[in-house]
């Protein structure tokens, strides 16, 4: 069932919603998670960007994290729990980062496997720029490099 979420930008303080982040990471990408005290560390640096979405029960359905400096952009992590999926959530979370950043390129780098993510970022007008050659373990993996906006590098 389609539910109404609210996406927002996390501070330091926002300590429980940071929690359920890290469980929900944690649920995601196990070989990849951060901790709450990463989740936390990101609020508190300048470029950091947490975006959570969170229900009408304040319940945390997804989240995605950034790092944003003057025109260039990483994204480096997003996340939605699994009851939640095909309901626009990370459509909303990277609708929001694309105002957050104003005009800045954005780059991330996918499991080449993860199909479903590559969708989603297609969906949204990011293409590929690069493969990093076994970039991630646990399996080893080959990356693919997206990049949103601006002028390709290669
Ligand atoms: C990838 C992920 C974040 C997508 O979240 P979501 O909220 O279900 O995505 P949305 O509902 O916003 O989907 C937007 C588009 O992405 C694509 N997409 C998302 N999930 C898909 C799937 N399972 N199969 C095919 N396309 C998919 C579709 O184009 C979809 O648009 P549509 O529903 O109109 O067809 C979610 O599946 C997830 O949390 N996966 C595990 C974590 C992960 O792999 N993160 C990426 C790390 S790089």
């Amino acid at each position: 069932m389609m539910q109404k979420v609210d996406i927002l930008k996390l501070s330091s303080q926002d300590t429980e919603l940071l929690k359920a982040c890290s469980v929900l990471d944690r649920l995601c990408l196990p070989s990849e998670a951060w901790s709450f005290e990463s989740f936390r560390a990101e609020t508190e640096k300048p470029s950091g960007i947490v975006l959570a979405a969170v229900n009408q029960d304040s319940v945390l359905t997804g989240f995605l994290t950034a790092s944003c400096i003057i025109d260039t952009a990483d994204l480096t992590n997003i996340a939605v729990s699994p009851a939640c999926r095909r309901q626009g959530i990370a459509g909303m979370l990277l609708q929001a980062l694309f105002s957050e950043c104003g005009q800045a390129d954005i780059f991330l780098e996918v499991r080449e496997s993860n199909q479903n993510a590559i969708a989603l970022y297609q969906k949204y007008q990011f293409r590929q720029v690069g493969i990093r050659k076994n970039f991630y373990h646990n399996p080893e993996e080959n990356a693919i490099l997206m990049q949103y906006g601006g002028n390709s590098l290669c």
